[in-house]
């Protein structure tokens, strides 16, 4: 009787000094998260990576930066993260339809998953619900972009009968599609031509990918003297403005606003001459970044669902103001 009642309590003992240790050696040594990016060498990602960094070594937590530029990439990534002893991984994918086949590799190997910036699509083309999503609020933003230019073209004084509108588009990716709408939207609620809205489909969401998508359309409207750019990111604007650079139009015929406020837009500030790029609309990189790798290191560790859709708003950065907005957003 004494004995096991003695036992009892040993191993009532046992449990009781056992239980935080477990909980402790979970949530701060065993938790390890990939992070994904379709463009690693853009300066959005690079922040993006940091910021997850950072917030792992704050919270306790490792995270593994990756890229995945394209299928094999991805899941040759996520092979590797499963044989590294990650649970789980944030990612921003080079192609949203994707979605599919990187949850049934994640599935497989018991791994959870959060995408940032740009959502999941099913074989139908709808967002992927079941899958925690973080990324700007597309349409919103995107009118912000629309406002600024309208805003400039009336500071300078242009007629808008008399402007052409260079749109960069990438019809793939829903959040560009929401972003350059949202920016079509705006400027025709200001009174801008649809019709002098031309459109130059880019390959790639970057500056060449731009650049080239960019060169042709201005040739062939060569009439226009005047001309403002738009499209998904900042990094896509800069290649329109260095195409009207190399067609020969002077930076104060020009108006470009982009979307980001990440290093490629402070470079563009720094220079001495103003360019053709006039703003961009910054979001938080840092933000996104922290944030999602922190909600996936709660879910792994804490079973904390995180949440299903978060929308993040952006402040219009100018030449004029880019260091104070910088610091305000954590950049
Ligand atoms: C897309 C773009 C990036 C950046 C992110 C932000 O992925 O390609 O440049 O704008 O969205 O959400």
């Amino acid at each position: 009787m004494r004995l096991t009642h003695s036992l009892a309590r040993l191993a009532l003992c046992s449990a009781i000094m056992m239980a935080p240790f477990a909980a402790q050696a979970q949530s701060d040594e065993n938790v390890k998260i990939g992070f994904i990016v379709k463009k690693p060498e853009q300066a959005w990602f690079i922040n993006e990576q940091q910021a997850a960094t950072a917030a792992g070594e704050e919270l306790g937590f490792q995270v593994v930066r990756l890229g995945g530029e394209d299928g094999q990439e991805v899941l040759s990534a996520i092979d590797n993260l499963y044989s590294q002893g990650a649970q789980g991984f944030v990612i921003c994918p080079p192609d949203v339809r994707l979605g599919p086949a990187i949850m049934n590799r994640a599935e497989q190997y018991g791994m959870k998953v959060i995408t940032v910036d740009d959502q999941f699509v099913t074989s139908s083309g709808e967002p992927m619900e079941g899958v925690p999503h973080l990324g700007m609020s597309g349409t919103k933003i995107g009118m912000q972009v629309g406002e600024a230019i309208a805003a400039e073209m009336q500071a300078r004084g242009w007629d808008m009968d008399e402007v052409a509108a260079l749109r960069i588009t990438n019809n793939e990716l829903p959040t560009a599609v929401e972003r350059t709408d949202g920016a079509t939207q705006a400027l025709i609620d200001a009174g801008f031509p649809e019709a002098n809205i031309f459109d130059a489909p880019q390959q790639s969401t970057d500056t060449s990918g731009a650049f080239s998508a960019a060169s042709p359309v201005l040739s062939q409207r060569g009439g226009f003297e005047h001309w403002v750019i738009y499209a998904l990111n900042e990094e896509s604007v800069l290649g329109g403005v260095r195409a009207t650079e190399q067609y020969g139009l002077a930076p104060e015929n020009v108006i470009g606003v982009g979307i980001n406020g990440s290093g490629a837009a402070f470079a563009e500030f720094s220079r001495n001459n103003p360019t053709g790029f006039h703003g961009t609309v910054a979001v938080s990189s840092t933000m996104h970044g922290r944030q999602t790798a922190e909600d996936l290191y709660r879910w792994i560790a804490e079973d904390e669902q995180p949440p299903a859709n978060t929308e993040t708003t952006g402040t219009l950065m100018t030449r004029d103001n880019w260091q104070d907005v910088r610091e305000e957003l954590g950049l």
